[in-house]
């Protein structure tokens, strides 16, 4: 019979078909093995989600074996080349390129709602000066929760598209005031007359001048880095994303979830683990010592290695030539001959060879945000804005999808028996 899995339980002896679509069968098919009439059933157990698909999605495709990473059926390195933050925003959102029409409309929309509600700058001011940003990043996210409490009528289209509008707006701006708050300067207005990019390089970096002009190769660069940056389908931050928001809370709590996930150093926080790792090897002559080192299983080399890809991180290819235009600019980052070398030795090591690990997204992206004037604390929350993007839209599909429900694994548990309590005196 085609497309079918047929069991047979060897503990009673029974023979089940299972249905296989889409190269899975359903874990709660499993349900019908019992060794007893009362058991519960079969279930898997699969720590870390290694090998459960836990939706359908339409946003982004990936198959790690060849390097391949496409939004919506958009190669990426189209993407990257042609396209730009907003235009790609749009398209992982709603899920098609949008008309010259449709653009001016999202353009205008986004530009309106860049600025932030005084209060919420008074909150961010209550921040110690040596907060990390991205703690700042992601509790004013949740902030946002108790400023627009209208986002609760999450199955209503029209405040669906508002939240939408205001978290792809205002994450830039959040992110620079906690920058300049960091640095003790005052907070830059938005200016709704640059580009999404440029606005946000002038919330950063404007001084006394009135207007700021940013470098265009470097307003580029950080373009294609947030372009880069938008979706990759079920990572552990857009997984939080589903489970939060899947118990139908607003999407600023959600995405405050998301954010705290993205904000560990295995994942979006990897960028700035790089930079810090990069600084303690110190020089090319203390690279293979590193390696030497991670292979002895002290620590790990920071930016290499993915739980799918197992082949070159496409976005790393793309990464590292828009490295060498930023460096033209502001001339080579030290730390770029260290990383070379580290990803030199590293690719032709059997201990990284046969485990496939190679570099990813993080690895080069560090040294280009730090040529650019940014200190490390800010790098994951460079990647939280455009993440910002996918996050939403891996919500909104989520919530519009009939099969999902809220989120509840099940676990083997391995805790004692029943017992009775002990009162303290009796305790030994
Ligand atoms: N350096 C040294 N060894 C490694 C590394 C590394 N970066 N990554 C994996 N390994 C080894 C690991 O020790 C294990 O070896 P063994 O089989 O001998 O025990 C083997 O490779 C498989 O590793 P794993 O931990 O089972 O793989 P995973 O899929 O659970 O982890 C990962 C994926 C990204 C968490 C991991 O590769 C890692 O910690 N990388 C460094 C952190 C990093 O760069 N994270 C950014 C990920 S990309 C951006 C994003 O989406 O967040």
């Amino acid at each position: 019979m085609a497309d079918t899995l047929t069991i047979t339980d060897n503990r009673t002896g029974k023979t089940y078909d299972v249905a296989i679509t889409d190269g899975t069968i359903k874990a709660t098919d499993l349900r019908q093995l019992k060794a007893v009439a009362d058991d519960p059933g079969l279930m898997t157990y699969d720590p870390a989600f290694m090998n459960t698909a836990n939706c359908r999605s339409r946003i982004t495709f990936i198959d790690g074996d060849k390097g391949i990473l496409e939004y919506r059926g958009y190669p990426i390195e189209q993407l990257a080349e042609h396209s730009t933050y907003l235009e790609t925003a749009y398209l992982i959102i709603f899920g098609e390129l949008p008309t010259a029409a449709q653009l001016q409309t999202w353009t205008n929309d986004i530009t309106l709602h860049t600025m932030l509600h005084e209060n919420i700058k008074k909150l961010m001011e209550g921040y110690q000066y040596d907060a990390h940003p991205m703690g700042v990043f992601l509790s004013t996210v949740g902030a946002f929760s108790t400023f627009y409490p209208d986002a609760k009528q999450i199955f209503d289209e029209q405040s669906r598209r508002k939240q939408i509008h205001r978290l792809v707006a205002k994450v830039p701006t959040i992110a620079a005031y906690a920058y300049r708050h960091s640095i003790g300067r005052p907070y830059n207005q938005p200016d709704n007359e640059l580009s999404f990019t440029g606005n946000f390089l002038n919330m950063l970096f404007r001084m006394t001048e009135l207007k700021y002009k940013s470098n265009p190769v470097l307003e580029k660069a950080l373009d294609v880095l947030f372009i880069l940056h938008v979706d990759h389908e079920q990572n552990c931050s857009t997984s939080a994303m589903r489970n939060i928001g899947s118990s139908h809370v607003d999407p600023y709590s959600a995405m405050a979830g998301a954010a705290a996930a993205l904000y560990g150093p295995l994942h979006g926080g990897a960028n700035e683990a790089v930079l810090r790792m990069l600084n303690e090897i110190g020089s090319v002559s203390n690279v293979p010592a590193f390696v030497k080192r991670v292979k002895a299983g002290e620590g790990r080399l920071m930016g290499f290695g993915h739980r799918i890809y197992k082949s070159y991180d496409p976005r790393a290819k793309i990464i590292k030539r828009t490295a060498d235009e930023v460096f033209e600019v502001t001339g080579k980052n030290p730390l770029l001959e260290i990383a070379i070398e580290l990803e030199r030795i590293a690719l032709q090591d059997e201990y990284f060879v046969s485990r496939k690990l190679y570099p990813n997204v993080d690895f080069y992206s560090g040294l280009i945000y730090q040529a650019m004037g940014f200190p490390v604390t800010m790098f994951p929350v460079l990647f939280a804005i455009p993440r910002t993007a996918g996050w939403i839209a891996q919500w909104e599909e989520m919530l519009l999808d009939p099969e999902q429900k809220i989120a509840r694994p099940r676990q083997i548990y391995i805790g004692s028996p029943k017992r009775d309590y002990v009162p303290l005196k009796k305790r030994t």
